[in-house]
């Protein structure tokens, strides 16, 4: 269960601001790194067509949005085929994979030490360790950096060198960088993958993206994050797509901040809660028809975003809600306007891919057949 000591409040905030001053969240810079990220996504996707024009999606945006991310904490970029980040991305997927939602030692904690083996125990120790070895081999390159920091790390690194404060050691960083990877791989990248499923299901909604964006986005120019405010379709669309794969459907269990009653139950400071996220963005007393993939309920007659879009409660709430919610929102949009300004995504014509997630600690789209069409250009 996760509280809020101390320890935790001041890394959060230490690493919520070191990462602005190196531009996570900041539109410009974030911008740039996007901007080359997505041009390097789109050549490697363009690879992935098929000669009869399909392309099978399985988890095709994990290593380029952990490149984002990774750009900004550590300074480097990788291939989109590099082993090594992909082999991590396939420790983190597993170890995700073990833990799932319906899991019965979330009610019963009991159970992860009574049946180890059972509860995936081993399996999850086994993707931490090999995780924690990459990241404190990557720590140790960053040593001489850290007297002239130029990334996340080397920042962590003289905080460290300065031992003014205990709590700022390698062990903490290490963490943190592991929080920050477990957080980051996959939620966006798995995102985007939902992203093509709806498009490919719901064409009608695919098509007024196409027709806003094709209006504003002239041929032969890159997409911007400064002209998402431009784009309240294509806006409204990323809401809805947010709201339907909820891919983060209960995060782990936090602990009560002091004593309620809650619906007639008494809850007391320290016992553990945990937030339905799939059950708000689904309640029907908020949504009317929440089944429904229907973007115009995040729209007011002016084509303005209404207040629908703050009951969303995909990145989770309160004091440990998502640290990197503007990261991910920024690469969804990137990477969704400039795909739907290149291409035209239908299904392979023989089969229709299913929109049930795969469950896990996160909701996975399952894989599927798309055929890709270029948009004239
Ligand atoms: C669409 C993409 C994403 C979704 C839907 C998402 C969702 C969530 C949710 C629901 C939580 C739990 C919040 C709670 O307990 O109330 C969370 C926590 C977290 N997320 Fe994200 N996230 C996404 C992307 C990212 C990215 C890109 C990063 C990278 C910085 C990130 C880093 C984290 C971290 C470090 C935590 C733990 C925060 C803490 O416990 O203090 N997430 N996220």
């Amino acid at each position: 269960m996760t509280g809020y000591g101390e320890a935790w409040t001041k890394l959060r905030r230490y690493t919520i601001r070191t990462l602005r001053e190196f531009g996570f969240g900041k539109s410009s810079s974030m911008g740039l790194v996007l901007n080359e990220e997505v041009d390097k996504f789109v050549a490697f996707f363009k690879n992935q067509v098929n000669p009869k024009g399909l392309v099978y999606v399985k988890d095709p945006f994990d290593v380029s949005t952990v490149n984002v991310l990774w750009r900004l904490i550590t300074g480097k970029s990788h291939d989109l085929d590099d082993s090594k980040m992909i082999e991590l991305l396939r420790l983190s997927r597993e170890y995700k994979k073990s833990i799932s939602v319906t899991d019965a030692s979330i009610a019963y904690p009991f159970l992860r030490t009574w049946f180890p083996g059972w509860m995936g125990r081993y399996k999850q120790i086994e993707c931490v360790n090999r995780l924690t070895q990459f990241l404190e081999s990557l720590v140790d390159e960053h040593e001489e950096d850290a007297k002239n920091p130029h990334c996340f790390v080397d920042a962590f690194l003289h905080e460290i060198h300065k031992g003014t404060d205990p709590e700022f050691n390698r062990e903490q960083l290490v963490y943190t960088l592991l929080d920050l990877f477990q957080g980051g791989a996959e939620t966006t990248s798995k995102t985007l993958t939902f992203e093509l499923l709806y498009m490919i299901t719901y064409q009608d909604v695919q098509e007024k993206v196409y027709r806003e964006l094709e209006t504003h986005v002239p041929p032969g120019t890159s997409i911007t994050l400064d002209i998402k405010h431009r784009l309240p379709y294509t806006q409204a669309t990323l809401l809805e797509i947010l709201r339907f794969s909820s891919i983060v459907p209960i995060p782990g269990p936090l602990e009560c901040p002091c004593d309620i009653t809650f619906r007639g139950f008494k809850i007391k400071m320290g016992d553990p809660v945990m937030i339905n996220i799939h059950g708000c963005n689904m309640n029907e007393t908020t949504w009317g028809d929440p089944l429904s993939f229907r973007p115009e309920r995040f729209l007011d007659d002016e084509m303005n975003i209404n207040r629908n879009a703050s009951f969303i409660m995909s990145f989770g709430g309160g004091k440990r809600v998502c640290p990197g919610q503007i990261l991910a929102e920024s690469s969804m949009f990137m990477y969704f306007a400039t795909l739907m300004r290149l291409f035209k995504f239908e299904n392979d014509g023989e089969s229709t891919p299913t929109i049930q997630p795969t469950l896990g600690l996160t909701y996975s789209p399952t894989p599927f057949f798309m055929r890709v069409l270029e948009r004239n250009q």
